[in-house]
């Protein structure tokens, strides 16, 4: 159920930053228990340093709204909401590395191969990517086991070469050049990043056993916000500041990378992104009052600074 500390008691209105930090701080105590220091220390540190650096956990979060929205408990979605934020942490720490984007900063500090170098890196990321896996089978209470196959089974081709990896590759092939097509652009985006968008919406709401039309309704969403939120990365990486990125602005102009600004302008491109979100929220039009979450963070995609 939405929780009520989230509704304004004046208003009725939903309180999203409310919302969100309460689901933040859920998420974030749930990665602590789970990623316990242990032998080889230097490994679980690195894994730390970057799951615990802050970070909007859109992910985990979207996973626990689609989860209650369809008639589950947080209880139910945690581990895959923890599991959604390794997948990303690990795919942010290989992003960052010299041989992809080569970047000195994320979530406001040192890149992870900066402090521990890149062997490490790369392990810990493998290690997020694979424990990622492990937590979800072992961890998860109250679902029937065949959703928790499902849901394994749909993380696995998000990441994998027909997702996230597929994404990745392609990205990195079109950087510096100049014909890119809208096809391969929107491959790129649906690859890399919208992927395991819609992944984290989908498996909170099979985990609740939600019925194979309301998960295609939520699939909807979660593409058309998973495509928006790529577009938004973009135009952030131009318009706002390192400072308030937390990361570096300005890089996909400096590597000549693919993206909507770079084949549209900024115009077009929040147009496009503002298009998407609408669309986006209509598809849970069926859904009643406990789709308020999940409408927010819709318009959060668009608004945000970061
Ligand atoms: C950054 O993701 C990488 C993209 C897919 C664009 P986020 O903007 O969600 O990064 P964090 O988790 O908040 O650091
Ligand atoms: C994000 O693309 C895709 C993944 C990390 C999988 P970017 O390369 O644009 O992400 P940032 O801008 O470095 O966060
Ligand atoms: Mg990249
Ligand atoms: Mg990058
Ligand atoms: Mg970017």
């Amino acid at each position: 159920m939405v929780q009520t500390d989230s509704l304004d008691p004046k208003t009725s209105a939903f309180d999203l930053s409310a919302y969100l930090s309460d689901r933040r701080q859920q998420v974030e105590a749930a990665i602590d228990q789970a990623l316990a220091i242990q032998y080889p220390e230097t490994l679980y540190e690195a894994m730390r340093y970057s799951m615990l650096a802050g970070g909007k956990r859109l992910r985990p979060i979207l996973c626990l709204a689609s989860c209650e929205l369809a008639g589950g408990t947080i209880t139910t979605a945690m581990p895959t909401a923890c599991a959604l934020e390794m997948i990303h942490t690990m795919s942010l720490i290989h992003d960052d590395l010299p041989a992809m984007d080569n970047d000195d900063y994320r979530r406001g500090r040192l890149t992870n191969h900066k402090v521990y170098g890149e062997d490490v890196a790369i392990l810990a990321g493998d290690a997020l990517l694979t424990y990622a896996f492990e937590h979800v089978a072992a961890q998860t209470q109250d679902a029937d086991p065949e959703r928790v196959l499902r849901v394994i089974a749909n993380l696995a081709r998000a990441v994998g070469g027909e997702g996230l990896v597929g994404g990745q590759i392609v990205d990195l092939a079109s950087e510096g050049n100049p014909d890119i097509t809208l096809d391969t652009l929107t491959y790129i985006h649906n690859h890399k990043t919208a992927a395991l968008l819609e992944v984290s919406v989908t498996s909170g709401a099979i985990l609740a056993g939600a019925t194979d039309t309301d998960v295609e309704q939520l699939r909807q969403y979660a593409q058309r916000i998973g495509l928006a939120f790529q577009i938004v990365d973009d135009i952030l990486d131009i318009t706002a500041t390192s400072e308030t990125l937390g990361k570096s602005a300005g890089k996909d102009v400096a590597a000549q990378k693919a993206t909507y600004p770079s084949l549209w302008g900024l115009e077009e491109s929040r147009h496009q992104a503002q298009t998407l979100i609408a669309s986006a929220k209509a598809a849970l039009d069926g859904f009643g009052e406990l789709r308020q979450p999940l409408l927010a963070i819709a318009d959060y995609i668009i608004n945000r600074t970061y």
